[in-house]
């Protein structure tokens, strides 16, 4: 869920020490680049025994540093100045002895010595992984709490099947999470202490037991939302109709099927938030009936009796508590005409109008945002950077 060259201009360190999550650590080197960043690399020796040092030389372009005593620094202080042009420190993975070590404050080798060296302008970010029992252990507890004291940022573990085949805490969190939580980092903190909630993706409604009447509704738009919001500090539940999308990092997903449950699951949370976004493409009709058991094929036609679905948005819009409320409007033509008439409509004080050609289904958007100022249009891009415009919109109204 990310925009191209979002960290461009930046510089990571990261840093490889000696878990078996060192092979996954080549992916988000490879990650981080694609983001636009310039990524230098340090292993541990430990690391060495799980991944080549040629591995991350080929994927960062960079020479890979391992030795304290390295002098290709023209002043040979590669333990100072690997991280003075850095804005992080990203050690993935974190075993639990580089975390004893950085505890501490040892300085034995270039890692921990780049740790102790680091200045306040390069963000320290870890992501543990180890043996359940070792993470469960009150000494790593107490280093944990130590480490987060100091300010270090601390991503994961995640749990799991572990490499030794124990399950439990312990696993590092997958490269793709990690690069969501490096972007959080980067990204101004203009939702923070905003709590949002956001529909996203098609409804199903049921016919009978194996067939639903849905639309095309891809869920990218309301994830891509509800993934910026996340990252510019809100916290943010988003209540997803079926689709094949993973859950954004840092976001409480609430999976539902039907108009009538998203209806539910929007009312018993919307009283708890500041923001409402209804991206979702709702089933406006479900079918009045749905058969219990599968529909047999019979006569040449077949007719399905539909009722009107609750309009979820115009539903929490008109409460007395109403949170700000945002709603989506989608058309085939006259966008000014129909999205300008559901903001009147419905009150809403922002409407974001796309045409179905520009919005449906796929990667990017060209979308129109009307308020009680007017139109706001904003040229086709990803859908992430069409969230992060529309974000930074509602957050300019909210402070009005
Ligand atoms: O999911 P993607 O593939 O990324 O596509 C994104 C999108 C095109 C679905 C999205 O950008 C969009 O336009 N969503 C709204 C689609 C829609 O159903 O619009 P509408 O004009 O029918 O509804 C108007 C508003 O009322 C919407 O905010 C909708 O969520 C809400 N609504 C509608 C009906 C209903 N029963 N309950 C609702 O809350």
């Amino acid at each position: 869920m990310n925009s191209k060259a979002e960290l461009s201009g930046r510089t990571i360190v990261l840093a490889v020490t000696g878990g078996v999550a060192a092979y996954k650590s080549a992916e988000l080197a490879r990650l981080l680049i694609k983001e636009g960043a310039r990524v230098r690399v340090v292993m541990t020796e430990a690391a060495a025994h799980f991944i080549g040092a040629a591995t991350f030389q080929a994927i960062t372009g960079e020479p890979v540093w391992s030795d304290l005593w390295d002098a290709r620094m023209p002043n040979g202080m590669a333990h100072i100045d690997l991280t003075r042009d850095a804005q992080l420190l990203l050690i993935a993975p974190a075993t639990a002895d580089c975390i004893a070590k950085l505890v501490q404050g040892r300085a034995d080798d270039l890692l921990s010595t780049l740790c102790l060296a680091r200045d306040a302008t390069c963000a320290l970010m870890v992501a543990p992984a180890m043996n359940r029992q070792m993470w469960e252990h009150p000494a790593t507890a107490r280093n944990m709490n130590t480490l987060r004291g100091d300010g270090a940022i601390v991503v994961g573990p995640a749990a799991g099947e572990q490499a030794c085949g124990e399950v439990g805490l312990g696993r590092m969190v997958e490269p793709a999470e990690l690069l969501d939580a490096v972007l959080a980092h980067f990204t101004p903190k203009t939702m923070a202490g905003r709590r949002v909630l956001i529909t996203a993706g098609p409804t199903a409604e049921a016919i009978d037991p194996v067939r639903v009447v849905t639309n095309l509704s891809s869920g990218r738009m309301g994830y891509a939302l509800a993934c910026a919001a996340a990252r510019a500090g809100a916290e943010v539940t988003l209540i997803s109709g079926p689709t094949g999308l993973a859950k954004p990092f840092g976001v409480e997903r609430v999976d539902v099927s039907s108009a009538l449950s998203m209806h539910e699951a929007v009312l018993s949370r919307y009283a708890a938030c500041d923001v409402f976004i209804a991206v979702a493409a709702v089933a406006d009709y479900r079918p009045a009936a749905p058969s219990e058991r599968k529909i047999k094929k019979s006569a040449d036609k077949l007719s399905i009796d539909m009722v009107r679905n609750p309009d979820i948005l115009a539903d929490v819009a008109a409460r007395a508590d109403a949170p700000f409320c945002v709603g989506f409007a989608a058309e085939s033509h006259d966008l000014d005409t129909y999205a300008q008439g559901k903001r009147a409509a419905k009150k809403l004080p922002l409407v974001v109008g796309n045409l179905v050609a520009d919005g449906l289904g796929g990667e990017d958007n060209a979308v129109v945002l009307y308020d009680a100022e007017g139109r706001h249009p904003l040229v086709r891009a990803p859908k992430p950077v069409i969230a992060r415009a529309i974000l930074e919109h509602i957050s300019r109204l909210l402070k009005d």
